[in-house]
């Protein structure tokens, strides 16, 4: 079995690599910048599992760069049987700092990175699953992450018509985090990250981990599709 994870040298993506490489899956790791994480961690799986793994360099959201990486993918390894699109960043700064450039270099990454590697994905897939990583800021976040938080809504928008089209040799879930620990919110202020720990239910940020175990489980579950899992510790006023 064989699984790709866009921006999987970091996070949770390089946990969701950890994940599938230590159930036995082969693995392509997609990167952007992160080169040294993305080599590192292909040795290390090399060291400790007995897969094939593959490293990437592909921004997802140039359509060319996207076709390239489904080359070598199918040249390596034929056919996919997991996608996760988990590669994203995020753009929190004041709405009069926030421009049409920057708005949309989120959505390309979020949402056009998600539409370009799922639809060249069907190039090596005919069966599998399609796991898109949104946000739970889908339902809501703050003025400071709105065009992150409507990138994440468009996955899942772009998510249940997927799942529709490619049904019944593909399904197609989401899974939307809460807050977890990576470096993404490494410079939140003290106060405010405390201040949103209230508001979970657990009172704690989620760990990569989490997100990698239900990805997993997704991805070995034969009748879950069109389905949105949030794993967010319960998370309110
Ligand atoms: N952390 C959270 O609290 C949280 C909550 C909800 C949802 N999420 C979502 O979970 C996913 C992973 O986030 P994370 O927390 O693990 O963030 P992270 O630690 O900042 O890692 C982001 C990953 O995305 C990759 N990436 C960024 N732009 C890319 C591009 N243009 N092409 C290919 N890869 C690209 C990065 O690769 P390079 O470094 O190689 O460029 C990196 O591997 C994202 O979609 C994020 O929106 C995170």
């Amino acid at each position: 079995m064989n699984c790709l994870v866009t921006g999987g040298s970091r996070g949770i993506g390089k946990s969701t690599i950890l994940k599938f490489a230590s159930e036995g899956y082969n693995v392509v790791i997609n990167y952007n910048n992160s080169q040294k994480d993305a080599l590192e961690l292909e040795q290390y799986i090399k060291n400790n599992y007995h897969v094939d793994v593959i490293c990437i360099k592909c921004d997802v959201s140039q359509e060319d760069e996207v076709k390239a990486m489904f080359k070598v993918i199918k040249d390596k390894f034929n056919t996919l049987d997991v996608l996760v699109n988990n590669a994203g960043i995020a753009q929190d700064e004041p709405l009069e700092d926030k421009n049409s450039k920057s708005f949309l270099e989120v959505l390309k990454v979020n949402l056009l990175g998600t539409f370009l590697v799922s639809k060249y994905a069907l190039e090596v897939m005919s069966k599998g699953i399609i796991i898109n990583i949104a946000s739970n800021n889908a339902y809501g976040g703050i003025i400071e992450s709105c065009d992150y938080d409507a990138s994440k809504a468009g996955v899942i928008a772009l998510s249940h018509d997927f799942a529709k089209f490619l049904a019944p040799n593909i399904r197609v879930n989401v899974v939307a985090p809460g807050w977890i620990n990576t470096d993404m919110n490494k410079d939140l202020f003290a106060e405010f990250k405390k201040a949103e720990e209230e508001k979970i239910f657990l009172k704690r940020f989620g760990n990569a981990e989490d997100i990698a175990s239900t990805v997993f489980f997704l991805a070995n579950n034969n009748y879950i599709n069109d389905a949105v899992i949030k794993v967010d510790g319960g998370y309110g006023k």
